[in-house]
């Protein structure tokens, strides 16, 4: 099925005049700038944090483009990779009319953003090894609905979705496909990003708040063909990635030994939560996992949290979540703050066992 993305996109949107902000003008590189109301005697802080930032941050797509085989316009640079979530509710999704489908368990902001754009949600249920069961999504899909998002390696479960059926959906969804690779970095599968262009209504989410370790830098990344990346641009906030976050991430990214590092490490420490936890005689099954935490089945989560909670150690009750009743999921953490969760879970496993 040939994807026709205008056919989708809200007819408010595609008459939109987007804000145009003084910088997406001119860089004003050499010129007295008395264009964008900005402070012209400069801020406590000093340097340049008085001046608006790049709108469009093409220093940094230039980079990432790079990296990842694609074209500055096939890139959207968010606030989060959450932001681009929710820019794709608005692009494409009318509130009170359309539906999107999500595929749980999964990333829970979904829905939320669903709620928060009054937009019905739609669940195709992961298959019992969570993988994507496509004739669900099938059955759930009709004439309103915009997105589907499968998130590989999926949130909360740990593992990546399988390929084939990812592109099996996006070739017989009339909406747009979003795959969100918050933590592909941590998983020996390629990305799939160099697919964009294979198939036109796919959105490939990927962050730098896990694998590069800048959650609180607030930077997120979509990539797509560029006629739908137009879009993103067209609706996002003129400023939607502070002055600060883009400077920091120019010089993190020219830094990529850290990154490496970082990806090792959480591998090697995950192998070893994993080994160490299957050995405990509460623990049902450690799932594997492609990403920086692992999914625990255990006999009595609550209490297990409990009990680690009083030893200043936390992990994430997700055991009201379908499929994944008595599950923790727990973050691999460095060599001293595992060994710690281990040792607790051991005085938790005497404690019960006595
Ligand atoms: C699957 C998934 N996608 C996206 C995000 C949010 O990423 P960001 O920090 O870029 O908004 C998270 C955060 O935990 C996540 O688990």
């Amino acid at each position: 099925m040939r994807f026709d993305l205008d056919g989708i996109v809200r007819e408010n949107i595609k008459r939109l005049t987007p804000y145009s902000s003084a910088r997406s003008e001119t860089d004003g590189t050499g010129c007295i700038l008395l264009d964008a109301n900005e402070n012209s005697f400069g801020s406590p802080l000093g340097g340049e944090l008085h001046r608006y930032p790049d709108p469009y941050q093409l220093e940094i797509k230039k980079r990432i483009a790079v990296m990842n085989d694609v074209g500055p316009s096939e890139i959207f640079i968010g606030n989060g990779s959450d932001e681009a979530i929710d820019l794709l509710f608005r692009i494409f999704c009318m509130p009170g009319r359309d539906n999107v489908i999500v595929c749980p368990p999964t990333y829970g902001m979904y829905e939320v953003s669903a709620a928060i754009n009054d937009i019905e949600v739609r669940r195709a249920n992961l298959t019992k090894d969570f993988q994507l069961d496509t004739a669900a999504v099938k059955e759930q899909e009709d004439g309103n609905t915009k997105l589907a998002f499968v998130c590989s390696p999926n949130n909360p479960t740990g593992n990546c979705i399988g390929r084939e059926e990812i592109f099996k959906l996006a070739e017989n969804f009339r909406g747009v496909v979003v795959v969100d690779e918050a933590y592909i970095h941590f998983s020996g599968t390629p990305s799939l990003v160099s697919e964009i262009n294979t198939f036109t209504n796919l959105v490939v989410l990927q962050t730098f708040s896990k694998a590069w370790g800048l959650a609180g830098l607030r930077v997120g990344v979509a990539f797509a063909n560029k006629e739908l990346i137009v879009y993103l641009n067209k609706i996002k906030p003129p400023y939607n990635v502070s002055r600060t976050a883009q400077e920091l991430l120019l010089s993190a990214l020219t830094d990529s030994s850290t990154l490496d590092e970082t990806i090792r490490e959480t591998i090697d420490q995950r192998e070893r939560l994993d080994q160490a936890l299957s050995e405990l005689s509460f623990v049902r099954t450690v799932y594997p996992s492609d990403a920086n935490f692992l999914l625990v089945r255990c006999e009595k989560p609550v209490e297990t949290r409990k009990y680690l909670l009083d030893r200043n150690i936390i992990v994430r009750d997700r055991s009201t979540v379908e499929f994944c009743d008595g599950c923790l999921r727990v973050t691999v953490g460095t060599s001293e703050e595992n060994s710690s969760l281990i040792d607790a879970l051991k005085d938790y496993e005497e404690s019960i066992v006595h």
